[in-house]
């Protein structure tokens, strides 16, 4: 168990961290820089990589121990100061809808009975009447076309952009620490990670000018390449704070890489001329709960992180683990 427990311990993001330096050079001295108060999350997708399940239950809504993914990255929003939520969905997401309305019965039923614990875990998942706002994406055109279908609701300020397949475990939590960095330079910034040669086609790429350790200046970027046409292998994951110019600018970008209207592309446009584009290196534990063995891993992270569950479930992982040792 103690192996489990301190492999927990370090997914949860606590990992050595050099700071980040103020005052890097040229970087929002004298810059008066907007509050960022809204978020977008683009939940349109199909989920087929977790078909069947996802044929009739939005991926969003999938379960990481007992809190469906959306749920970290509406709470993550709200740690970093978030006070409006835009979901752009599509066909088939009502449960979504559903998730974060009030359920007058369930909570009636609860306080009946009693359980008052219950009902204060509900409370995080009750939102404000007129905080959340739907809009659809009618057409599946790229995370790019989705985050502009929201360009009405978002305006012209700041905003940020959450994927809620992107699931970071940290003490503080990503997009908090996005916002303080932010609070430096301005401009757009993008989450950062390096990741293995081979794993670049799998995401956006930065082209480093600067590198200043958490914080990196982009020279350009590139929607999945190859290993041998990345600029770097410092990989976009899915947390950003953009300016409402990258909205402008995906009005008219054509087709990127797939096929697909990428916000890689609009975001890349700001990096002509004087860049005021950021890469973030943050502090945590960053799981693709697009893929299944992410979100397995993730769940065996989230479970073992859990005071209730991981003496329980810690024993049951080491019994696994010898059990698969003896019979090799
Ligand atoms: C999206 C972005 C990509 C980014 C990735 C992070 O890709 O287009 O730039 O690196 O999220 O998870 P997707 O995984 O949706 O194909």
């Amino acid at each position: 168990m103690v192996v489990f427990v301190a492999i927990a311990d370090s997914l949860a993001g606590r990992v050595a961290y050099s700071g980040l330096k103020k005052g890097v050079s040229g970087v929002g001295t004298q810059m008066k820089i907007k509050k960022v108060s809204k978020a977008v999350f683009p939940v349109a997708g199909l989920g087929t990589r977790f078909l069947p399940a996802t044929k009739s239950i939005p991926k969003e809504i999938m379960t990481l121990v007992d809190r469906p993914l959306i749920q970290y990255a509406i709470d993550e929003a709200r740690a970093a100061g978030i006070k409006e939520f835009i979901f752009v969905t599509s066909r088939g997401k009502s449960a979504l809808e559903d998730y974060f309305d009030n359920a007058p019965e369930l909570e009636s039923e609860l306080r009946r009975k009693g359980k008052t614990d219950m009902l204060e875990i509900l409370k995080d998942t009750n939102m404000d009447s007129g905080a959340i706002a739907y809009v659809r994406q009618n057409r599946p055109m790229g995370l790019g076309h989705a985050v502009w279908c929201a360009r009405r609701l978002i305006g012209n300020e700041p905003f940020a952009v959450l994927l809620p397949d992107d699931v970071i475990a940290a003490e503080t939590p990503c997009l908090q620490q996005m916002v303080e960095a932010y609070a430096q330079t301005g401009g757009n910034m993008v989450a950062a990670m390096e990741v293995s040669p081979e794993r670049t086609s799998s995401y956006g790429v930065l082209d480093i000018a600067e590198d200043m350790g958490s914080i990196v200046r982009v020279k350009g970027m590139v929607e999945k390449p190859k290993a041998a046409d990345a600029p770097s292998n410092l990989a976009v994951i899915g947390r950003y704070i953009l300016s409402p110019k990258v909205l402008t600018n995906l009005n008219r970008i054509k087709q990127g890489a797939g096929g697909e209207i990428q916000l890689t592309d609009a975001i890349a446009e700001e990096t002509k001329g004087e860049s005021n584009v950021f890469g973030y290196r943050f502090r945590g534990q960053r799981y693709d709960c697009g893929s299944k063995a992410g979100f397995l891993q993730a769940t065996v992270a989230f479970g073992l992180a859990r005071p209730d569950l991981r003496d329980e479930f810690g024993v049951y992982l080491n019994d696994m683990v010898a059990m698969q040792k003896a019979a090799q």
